[in-house]
């Protein structure tokens, strides 16, 4: 053990005797920790995202991510766990976000889209208008502001994004990074991806193994799981997001949750 190693963990031990925290969000050393946590385990990196975080949540997309959920109810019973009801999602999904309330006893806050900025859109557009003009509208109103305003009360967050995701907007995935699309110039977010060097059979490996409820588009042939009209399933030769936005070009495949320039 190195002696940042020894210096972190006595922070810790001091919180847990004091029952208080030490470490501010302006004393977290991203870099040191960024590197250290790298080829940590997922349950690690959650437990250092509560340790150092008295405001963190877990974003779960109500598909493969459960396994956030199954790690953190583990250190910490009372997670705070959120989706984005987007209004478009599968029934499916609908089902299974309310499958994993249930098995896991939690409070999951479904966030929704500003009521007068989606009734205008609909209201000028229609309800398929980016198969037209592309996604990023929709999802904006839809996603990225009902996620803004969640975040404004978090000092982070913890997603599930991974790596093997996407070669062309998800390679240089870390598992902690600052969110500078949601950081302004009073706050910073940090954004905490336990699963950035798993794989896609790591992942259901676990789920396999560990006997957790999927969503059961999974069965489908559905592999990256996004709002209804704008994801199908895949084929076994096509890569896991070819079925996201699927008239759209695969570096445009990221609807402003995570853009890929986020540095
Ligand atoms: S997306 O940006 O293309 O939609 P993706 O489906 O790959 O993202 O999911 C990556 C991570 O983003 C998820 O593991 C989850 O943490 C977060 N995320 C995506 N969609 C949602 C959603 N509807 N609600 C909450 N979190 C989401
Ligand atoms: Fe709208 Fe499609 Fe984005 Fe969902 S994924 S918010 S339906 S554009």
């Amino acid at each position: 053990m190195g002696l940042s190693d020894k210096l972190h963990d006595l922070i810790l031990n001091f919180n847990n005797i004091y029952g208080h925290k030490v470490m501010s969000t302006k004393e977290f050393n991203l870099d040191l920790l960024a590197n250290e946590y790298n080829n940590r385990s997922p349950a690690a990196v959650i437990k250092l995202a509560f340790e150092e975080f008295k405001n963190v949540a877990i974003s779960f997309s109500g598909a493969e991510d459960v396994i956030l959920i199954d790690l953190a109810i583990k250190i910490n019973p009372n997670v705070k766990v959120f989706s984005l009801d987007t209004g478009r999602l599968h029934a499916e999904t609908y089902r299974f976000i309310e499958q994993v309330r249930t098995h896991y006893n939690i409070q999951l806050e479904l966030l929704s889209p500003d009521t007068i900025a989606l009734q205008d859109l609909v209201r000028s557009k229609g309800l398929y208008s980016f198969y037209k003009d592309g996604h990023k509208e929709c999802c904006n109103i839809r996603k990225v502001v009902p996620l803004r305003r969640r975040l404004s009360s978090l000092d982070a967050w913890i997603t599930g994004q991974r790596k093997d995701q996407s070669p062309s907007t998800r390679n240089m995935v870390t598992v902690i990074e600052k969110d500078a699309a949601f950081s302004n110039k009073d706050k910073t977010i940090y954004k905490f991806n336990p699963l950035a060097n798993w794989t896609s059979a790591d992942v259901w490996e676990y789920i396999s193994s560990n006997k957790i409820p999927f969503n059961t588009l999974h069965e489908q042939g559905y592999s990256s799981i996004g709002c209804e009209p704008c994801t199908r399933p895949v084929l076994p030769n096509q890569h896991e997001r070819e079925g996201r936005w699927w008239w759209e070009e695969s570096t445009q495949k990221e609807c402003g949750l995570h853009p890929p320039d986020n540095k």
